[in-house]
């Protein structure tokens, strides 16, 4: 650990994050998040939040009303859907496919919710019967899963799935976190009821701030739940008929009159985050979202045909691959945790491992947001050429940046 100097001046060493997220913002969020901060009721920061909301809208392709930002990271956002739809004793169905499948059944537990669970091994996605299967069984009211999780690098297709919960009078929440803006989300297209993110991945922000959209259909179930602070009633409040939601800050139905025009009191908005998040979309919005999916998948060929070109094996299933992240299966006999120390030590270049059954034996490398671009997939390609060959890894010197080039241009 560097020495500690609590009086010294920040002054972060500068990384080339590649890892799984988070990623480098992009200096326009940065510069955004040094803007003069304004009450969370000045009409100005109140127009703010009603573009943030319009710029959400095209980033998530809906046209829900309820589109606006959860204050906390990306977990924040899947908590405040999960504990705003479900209730105790309610059954949710989550299709298990990574680390962060586990995540939202055990956030559906806090909730109180029967949770029931399908599986597939680590690295494969499920087939659109499978999770009709688990529907007929078990008749959940909501179904919780993740677009991509970075876990395993894997991408669940989704558009098949929502129709089909849509058929089954099911509500759909998906985690979109580690793909939204990387890959294709069509909300309203695919019938999704609430769908939430974070900034730190594909969008090319910090983390701490949680878009979400909810549907009319869901946003319902939620109002009906609606019950407002004792301090904060206005006159002639009346609660909603449903059951209380069971957190204060993460009740969406608040914060839907936080966003509204009623411009309920409810917490202070993270202004600093909001800005960044702002920014994030409009940039995104402005690149296109077709052209921003494009430049994902063209730096996954490209870091793929240099890993390969080096010789590595790629992890998981390659149909189902998260364009933004590339899982590497750790070379027999290298020490994986000792590369990527050297990767950061001597490059400055952060790669991920990953969690439970993968922790030592993949590597994930990111390429998104800010870093989808070939100069940072070619310097970390060099690095880990650099890195392996010292750690006795036989590779073609200078294959790994060439093809990964190669690709680049190929389109
Ligand atoms: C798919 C997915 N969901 C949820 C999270 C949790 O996000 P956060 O750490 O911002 O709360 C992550 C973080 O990596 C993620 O990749």
């Amino acid at each position: 650990m560097p020495r500690l100097n609590p009086l010294a001046p920040l002054d972060p060493p500068r990384r080339l994050l590649m890892g799984p997220g988070p990623i480098n913002a992009y200096p326009q969020v940065l510069r955004a998040m040094a803007k003069p901060l304004l009450g969370q009721f000045d009409p100005q920061f109140r127009a703010y939040m009603a573009e943030t909301s319009a710029l959400y809208r095209r980033v998530f392709q809906t046209r829900n009303r309820w589109t606006m930002l959860v204050d906390g990271t990306a977990r924040a956002g899947i908590e405040a859907a999960l504990v705003s739809l479900l209730e105790p004793g309610d059954r949710l169905l989550v299709p298990i496919f990574g680390r962060f499948g586990h995540l939202l059944a055990e956030i559906g537990r806090r909730c109180g919710a029967q949770v029931r669970t399908i599986e597939v091994p680590w690295g494969r996605v499920f087939e659109p019967e499978d999770i009709e299967r688990a529907l007929r069984r078990h008749r959940p009211k909501l179904v919780a899963i993740c677009q991509g999780d970075t876990s395993t690098t894997m991408a669940q297709p989704l558009a098949e799935v929502g129709p089909l919960c849509a058929r089954h009078g099911v509500l759909t929440y998906v985690d979109a976190t580690a793909t939204l803006g990387g890959m294709d989300l069509p909300v309203d297209r695919w019938r999704l009821d609430v769908v939430s993110a974070g900034l730190q991945k594909c969008l090319g922000g910090p983390s701490g701030s949680a878009p979400i959209t909810i549907s009319e259909r869901a946003a319902q179930l939620i109002y009906r739940r609606r019950h407002i602070e004792q301090g904060l009633q206005p006159p002639g409040y009346r609660p909603g008929p449903g059951r209380r939601i069971a957190s204060n800050y993460f009740d969406l139905a608040m914060i839907m009159d936080y966003w509204s025009e009623k411009a309920l009191n409810h917490h202070t908005e993270a202004t600093s985050m909001l800005y960044a998040a702002r920014e994030c979309a409009r940039r995104l919005v402005k690149e296109g979202l077709r052209a921003a999916f494009a430049r994902h998948a063209r730096a996954s060929r490209a870091m793929v045909a240099g890993l390969k070109a080096m010789g590595l094996e790629l992890y998981g299933d390659a149909r189902h691959k998260m364009p933004n992240i590339t899982g590497v299966v750790i070379p027999p006999g290298v020490d994986g945790e000792r590369v990527r120390r050297a990767m950061l030590d001597e490059h400055g270049i952060e790669i991920g491992t990953s969690f439970g059954p993968l922790h030592g034996r993949i590597w994930r490398i990111g390429a998104m947001g800010a870093n989808a671009r070939l100069a940072a997939i070619t310097r970390t390609l060099a690095a880990l050429e650099k890195v392996l060959a010292r750690e006795g890894y036989r590779l073609e010197r200078g294959a790994a940046v060439a093809a990964a080039a190669s690709a680049w241009r190929a389109r």
